[in-house]
């Protein structure tokens, strides 16, 4: 791809660096066991399995063990594994104080991100960075995850914190944290299904993140504190909320056709549309459309699926653009009661699993991510005295 130069540049000895892709696009940095994805046929596979049969047969739980061991789990292990995250599910007291005196206010993904560093001071393997240290750390931030982003929806909204039950899956945990009341089979089972297609996306911008941070030989908690850095970006995991604060911002009066139009002409981007892979549906979202539809008509807001498959439509038809993850899962969380600026951090507790598989994995064939600039500045130029300047 030939680089945009500037002059300065044209006279700059460029045999050095060949090309320039902005945005490491179509660079393939990793080799990795974790995921596939086939851009132009809207594929998506986990460890050998085609999302759509995760998303049919699938828990998280088996999904995290997938993501772990390149292979699912027998019942043993499963039970074993669900043992142990209900036993990791809980935080420490001075990440429930840290909870109860931050301000109310703060984004939900900064706490998350303050909250799941701190987890660091006192995690038994903090300075352990063996394979089994390693994935007993992946553990235990998949289990505390949900309990963070659960206490401190609670403490914003005056409420008590609901400490994690001594059964019941992530889904159920969370669900139950968050709201005071144990959930029904269908919401356990819409938001395991939110987990399971969140789970792991290949070299994302923050398990590129991860890795990056992996490759120094620093610990699980600062290349997952930076990962979730990463994906509380409009442009990554922050698009969901963007999503919904669209939509929210419309009534039944809008047209939305020239309201997506005038977006378009003035070169805003429609969040949740999309990617730098997918050049066509993203097998998530075909998934979640489904969800979005059956949700919306249960909790009376047809209208925010209608809207949606406007915009769909209005995108394919101007851009010849689909829609990503984050498009319908807005009105899926959004149909089940959850604040929009809580999107990101359910997208975070599900992308933990895939994160810490690429910590785990890059630390099996390290070598220090460093790549190389093209530098535009000047050089050589003499000094000046600052009263000369
Ligand atoms: C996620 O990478 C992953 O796997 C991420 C993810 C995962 O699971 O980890 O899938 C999750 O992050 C999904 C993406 C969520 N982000 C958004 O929905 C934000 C809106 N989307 C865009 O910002 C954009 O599509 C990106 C960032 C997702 C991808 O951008 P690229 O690959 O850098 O493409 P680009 O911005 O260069 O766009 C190419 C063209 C441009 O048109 P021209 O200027 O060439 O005429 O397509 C247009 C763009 O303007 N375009 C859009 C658009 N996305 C691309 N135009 C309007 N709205 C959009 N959303």
């Amino acid at each position: 791809m030939e680089p945009t130069m500037t002059n300065n540049q044209k006279e700059q000895d460029l045999s050095q660096y060949p090309y320039l892709d902005k945005g490491l696009e179509g660079i393939v940095a990793f080799s990795s066991r974790k995921s596939f994805i086939d851009g132009a046929k809207g594929e998506l596979i986990y460890a050998g399995y085609n999302i759509e049969v995760l998303a049919e047969n699938a828990t998280f739980e088996e999904v995290c063990f997938l993501l772990w061991n390149e292979r699912l789990p027998n019942k043993a292990e499963l039970d074993d594994l669900q043992a142990k995250m209900t036993a990791e599910r809980d935080i420490p007291e001075t990440v429930y104080a840290y909870i109860n005196s931050t301000d109310k206010k703060a984004e939900p993904m900064s706490v998350l991100r303050t909250a799941t560093s701190m987890l660091a001071d006192s995690d038994p393997d903090a300075t352990e960075n063996s394979a089994e240290a390693n994935l007993r750390k992946a553990i235990r931030l998949t289990a505390k995850m949900p309990t963070i982003i659960a206490a401190f929806d609670r403490v914003r909204k005056g409420d008590e914190i609901i400490r994690p039950s001594k059964k019941g899956s992530t889904a159920f945990n969370f669900l139950y944290m968050l709201n005071g009341e144990e959930p029904g089979p269908k919401a356990e089972r819409v938001m395991d299904l939110l987990l399971v297609t969140h789970a792991e996306h290949g070299m994302n911008a923050s398990t590129f993140a991860t890795r990056a941070i992996a490759s120094t030989l620093a610990d699980i908690h600062s290349a997952i504190s930076g990962a979730i850095g990463s994906l509380k970006g409009p442009l990554h995991g922050g698009a969901n909320t963007a999503v919904m604060n669209m939509l929210k911002g419309l009534d039944k009066d809008t047209d939305i056709v020239a309201f997506i139009k005038g977006k378009l002409e003035r070169k805003e981007k429609i969040m949740g549309f999309g990617h730098r892979v997918y050049k066509t549906f993203d097998p998530r979202a075909t998934l979640l459309r489904v969800m979005a539809k059956d949700l919306a008509k249960e909790v009376e807001m047809e209208y925010l699926y209608e809207w949606s498959e406007t915009i769909l439509k209005v995108m394919k038809d101007e851009k010849n653009i689909d829609p990503n993850v984050d498009f319908f899962s807005a009105t899926v969380y959004y149909s089940m009661g959850i604040m929009p600026d809580q999107y990101t951090c359910i997208f975070a507790m599900a992308r933990i699993s895939g994160w810490t598989a690429h910590y785990i994995e890059q630390m099996e064939n390290n070598r220090l991510i460093r790549p190389r600039q093209l530098y535009l500045g000047d050089k050589n130029l003499p000094w000046k005295k600052v009263e000369d300047r």
